[in-house]
């Protein structure tokens, strides 16, 4: 997740010249590019595209902007029901055509080389960008709206599991080949309230796309930061892949769910930033603790840092690629 991006100097170099993240986004030719810099550079098995989870809260009317160092703003973000009520339905084809495109370019240029993955946020995570405008240090809005006006959020949750299939299943159709829900923010909630406000819209998504003729035999990994305690919940939702991060263990997590799914993770992304022989070491801790066989895909567990030497990824990738042999 996030292999573009600031960490890479071409990236920066290519976000100067467009003048803006959002610019990027939505300039199908320049997402292509920017998607395939890791690529040049890095032995890598999968390409995502460059986008963002947050064109779809943009697309439904709030209106993003992405400033360096700043983080994410809407110019209209969720303050009341009324807001919730105003939100339209979303065409993804249409609206979102952009994305469409850069897939279908990204696609194309790839040529076979890699498998294309297709992203969207879970509809928890997107409505706490939308509640919370931006990111958030105790997401104070959003816990607000589901501890006094549940119903409000669940319309909320409604209309954007209804955006998320509908983007999805048009992705596929554009051509991605892999597809990955992030909820960066299930973590957050309540024990007693993540199976109805994350993990619900999440499953609805996975049986909408696994519904659809065009879209029914796509691999679908979800990814949950902090997900750890509902793993098993996570693994049972239709989906083929669960994504972890650093906090639990792979081999643990491959006895608890069995075969039903693969896993994806789950290094720490802070060790990036250590020497290459620690990478190194830390690789083989991941691919230890798995324990060899079918079914892991390598990935940090969670995106590369800005600060991070670029020179220290193709560490990670070319260990990865060198331990894995005598592990799997
Ligand atoms: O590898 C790729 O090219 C994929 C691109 C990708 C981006 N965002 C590009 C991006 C992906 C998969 C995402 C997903 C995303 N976006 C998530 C889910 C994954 C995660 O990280 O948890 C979330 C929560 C977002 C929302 C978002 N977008 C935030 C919070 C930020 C600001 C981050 C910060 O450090 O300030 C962004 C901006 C963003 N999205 C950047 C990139 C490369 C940095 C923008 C820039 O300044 O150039």
């Amino acid at each position: 997740m996030r292999q573009a991006g600031r960490y890479l100097p071409e990236y920066r170099a290519m976000r100067k010249k467009a003048g803006s993240f959002v610019t990027l986004c939505k300039t199908p030719e320049l997402a292509c590019k920017v998607t395939l810099q890791p690529l040049h550079r890095f032995d890598l098995d999968a390409a995502i595209i460059f986008s963002d989870i947050l064109t779809i809260p943009d697309a439904m009317g709030l209106g993003l902007s992405i400033r360096e160092n700043e983080g994410p703003r809407f110019e209209r973000p969720i303050r009341s029901i009324d807001d919730i009520n105003k939100l339209g339905a979303l065409d993804p084809a249409t609206d979102l055509a952009y994305v469409m495109n850069a897939l279908r370019l990204t696609r194309n240029e790839l040529n076979g080389r890699v498998p294309l993955i297709g992203f969207s946020g879970s509809p928890w995570t997107l409505a706490t960008y939308m509640i919370e405008n931006g990111s958030s240090a105790d997401f104070r809005r959003s816990k607000s709206l589901l501890y006094q006006e549940p119903e409000a959020l669940h319309k909320l949750l409604r209309l954007l599991t209804e955006a998320v299939s509908s983007y999805m299943i048009e992705q596929v159709k554009s051509g991605a080949q892999v597809l990955m829900i992030f909820d960066t923010w299930g973590g957050i909630l309540a024990h007693a309230d993540f199976k109805d406000f994350s993990l619900a819209p999440t499953r609805q998504i996975i049986s909408n796309i696994k519904n659809t003729a065009e879209a029914s035999e796509i691999p679908i990994i979800v990814f949950t930061k902090g997900g750890g305690p509902w793993i098993t919940d996570i693994a049972a939702t239709g989906c083929s892949a669960v994504g972890c991060d650093w906090t639990v263990s792979l081999g643990a997590t491959r006895r608890l769910v069995g075969n039903q799914v693969a896993l994806q993770g789950n290094m720490d992304p802070s060790i990036l930033l250590e020497s290459p022989e620690i990478i190194r070491e830390q690789v083989r801790v991941v691919l230890d603790d798995y324990g060899g066989g079918a079914g892991h895909i390598f990935n940090l567990g969670h995106g590369v840092s800005p600060g991070v030497n670029p020179e220290h990824v193709a560490i990670l990738v070319n260990s990865v690629h060198e331990l894995s042999q005598t592990s799997n």
